[in-house]
């Protein structure tokens, strides 16, 4: 594209040409809107574009996905049939720049790009680059990624008087030769933990591994769902069937798993008290990063809830114990920031009061994508269907309400995802529930599948729509004219399919029952009992209002005082 053709105006710009970047513009597209995306990297692709850039974060010489292919894929694009059930990010990388050529996205992206400035003047944007190149558009949408600003804590007081070495995870591409020898802490219980703890576990001396708050795992996949019969290895965010979610009306999440998890792995899925949250599964962020749990078996890395204080090259843990360590790795995450709006609320936005998790504010024309987090599902089948709403409202098609209806949305949306996920720390303000939240957004677009419809006109359909695992695809239902992609995609993934009959025809009864037990106990300890179970730690962006906040929280516990000194016994290194 010409540079005199940028500079003139457009329908819609887009900032960032990651994984949300890229289905912005498509849809975009597709809707005839004259679209350009501006990216300050060198590639498309975000997060996974491997660099060896530190201060871009994103993934490590090791990353495979967390999510599963069949949750992730685009849904008019699925992965090759070669792809594994969790690709590497050379193989994510691969697959989204064929994305970008089958659908001639790549005459659409200016590469190099940093965009410095984002200001509306009138009705127009006016979009300004690092380069000096500015270009004017009717609407902005921000596809900037919600991992890209570490959440630094290294200046907490209980690391503020560590004189080792500090890092966040983000700096963190492999675990070098450096460690060898080595004893460091990982903290926070994210899945950047679980894979900086798995490494830094066959290369240091000893890991010591601290999770504040607690923290559920669930595995990648298991060998079986005992009792049914299996003949290979399942995915575990196969159970996402629309079949499973009916059958639990209490927690819209299939309740056999969360006791089956406890039952087979111990509590939370890790079975160390040291993790242990009160939150029920699926009310807080998945950890499907589990290899790393082996080494905890083996003694390479030892479970710890919390740093009290550092000393010089020691550091106090809550339970009393201490160790000297060389390094200190944060996994704590990463907050949503936007330096190129020169409105400070905006700065410190939230996603929670945006409508919808995508439109800030009083105006229609800034869409935000991609920052809306499951705590099991996918960000990119996510950003897919904020993707296709986005592209109809900016196109006509579709219209928000007004603005007082919108704010009373907003509000009842705030309180109910902080009532959902009061047993977090609230620090995550996009969290959602992948499949809720979805089907809100298909019902803004009018793709929410029409089963009873299917049902009757064709129940072999109808079946294999609610028994086949989640896959975006399903949002094409409605139109008949796609029903073969549709349901050639949802054939691939039908592995799991006697389980899927059993539990129809022999657990249905119960499955309720159990979720209804669960929700009991909850509210028991809740009410009855009056147990606070809110984690440990202020959250970092800004509340529309004081009823929205979180309480405060109980401090964690300490023992500083005659803390002993933890196991020094060194377990060497492991090829
Ligand atoms: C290590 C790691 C592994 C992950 N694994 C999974 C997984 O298995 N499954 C899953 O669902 N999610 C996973 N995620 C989450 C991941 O963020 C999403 O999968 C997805 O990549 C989000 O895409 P995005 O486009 O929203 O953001 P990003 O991938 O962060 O892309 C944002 C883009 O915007 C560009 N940009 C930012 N600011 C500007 C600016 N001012 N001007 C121009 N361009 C700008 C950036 O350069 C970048 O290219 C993982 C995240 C990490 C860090
Ligand atoms: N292989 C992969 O696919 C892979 C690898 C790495 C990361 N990822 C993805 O990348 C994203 C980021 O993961 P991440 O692990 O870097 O971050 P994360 O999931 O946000 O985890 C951050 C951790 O730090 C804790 N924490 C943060 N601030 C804290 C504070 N002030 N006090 C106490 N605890 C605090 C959090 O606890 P609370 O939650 O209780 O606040 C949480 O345990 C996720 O979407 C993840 O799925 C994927």
């Amino acid at each position: 594209m010409e540079k005199s053709e940028l500079s003139s105006h457009f329908d819609v710009i887009i900032v960032g040409a990651g994984w949300s970047g890229l289905l912005a513009c498509k849809y975009c597209l597709s809707e005839g809107l004259k679209t350009l995306v501006l990216e300050s990297r060198d590639s498309i692709g975000g997060i996974w574009a491997y660099s060896n850039d530190q201060t871009l974060g994103g993934v490590m010489k090791s990353t495979e996905t967390m999510s599963s292919r069949c949750i992730t894929e685009i849904s008019d694009f699925p992965m090759p049939i070669t792809y594994p059930d969790f690709p590497s990010h050379q193989q994510i990388l691969a697959y989204l720049k064929l994305y970008c050529a089958n659908f001639h996205l790549e005459e659409h992206i200016r590469l190099g790009c940093n965009v410095i400035k984002v200001k509306k003047i009138g009705t127009m944007w006016e979009i300004t680059c690092e380069d000096g190149s500015a270009y004017l558009a009717n609407s902005v949408v921000v596809c900037s990624g919600v991992h890209r600003y570490p959440n630094d804590v290294s200046r907490h007081q209980r690391f503020s008087q560590y004189t080792g070495k500090i890092l966040h995870s983000a700096a963190i591409k492999e675990i070098s030769a450096d460690y060898a020898g080595k004893t460091v802490i990982i903290w926070g219980g994210g899945e950047s933990a679980s894979d900086i703890a798995l490494e830094a576990s066959r290369v240091a001396v000893r890991v010591y591994w601290c999770i504040p708050n607690g923290q559920w795992f669930a595995p990648k996949v298991v060998g079986g769902w005992p009792p049914f019969p299996s003949s290979r290895r399942k995915v575990a965010d196969h159970i996402s069937s629309r079949l499973r979610l009916i059958l639990s009306p209490t927690h819209r999440y299939s309740p056999f798993i969360s006791q089956y998890f406890e039952y087979t792995f111990g509590v939370n899925g890790h079975g160390q008290e040291a993790w242990r949250t009160e939150a029920p599964y699926s009310r807080s962020f998945l950890n499907k990063s589990r290899n790393v749990l082996s080494r905890l078996k083996s003694g390479h890395v030892i479970p710890k809830r919390d740093l009290h204080h550092c000393e010089g090259d020691t550091v106090f843990f809550t339970d009393g114990s201490c160790a000297k360590a060389e390094f200190i790795i944060t996994c704590s995450g990463y907050r949503a920031s936007f330096p190129f709006f020169e409105e400070p609320t905006i700065l410190a936005a939230d996603p929670r009061t945006w409508y919808k998790h995508i439109f800030y504010n009083d105006d229609p024309t800034l869409a935000l994508v991609g920052f809306a987090r499951p705590v099991f599902g996918s960000i990119p089948g996510i950003s897919e269907l904020q993707s296709r709403y986005i592209s109809l409202v900016l196109a006509g098609k579709r219209y928000l309400p007004p603005p007082n209806q919108r704010a009373r949305i907003i509000d009842k949306d705030v309180a109910f995802w902080n009532h959902h996920f009061r047993y977090t720390s609230l620090r995550l303000g996009g969290l959602v529930d992948h499949f809720r939240y979805c089907d809100e957004l298909a019902t803004l677009i009018g793709c929410r599948p029409r089963l009873w419809k299917l049902l009757f006109s064709s129940p072999r359909k109808w079946w294999k729509a609610i028994s086949s695992p989640w896959n975006g695809c399903q949002f094409w239902l409605n139109d008949e004219s796609q029903h073969e992609r549709v349901f050639q995609t949802l054939d691939s993934y039908r592995d799991n399919q006697m389980s899927e009959v059993y539990i129809f025809l022999l657990l249905a009864p119960a499955l309720p029952l159990i979720g209804l037990y669960s929700y009991v106990r909850i509210l028991l300890k809740e009410h009855l009992f009056h147990k606070n179970t809110r984690p440990a730690h202020p959250r970092n962006t800004g509340w529309r209002s004081a009823k929205h906040a979180p309480n405060v929280v109980r401090p964690a516990k300490a023992n500083p005082a005659g803390a002993r000194v933890a196991e020094t016994r060194p377990i060497g290194p492991v090829v």
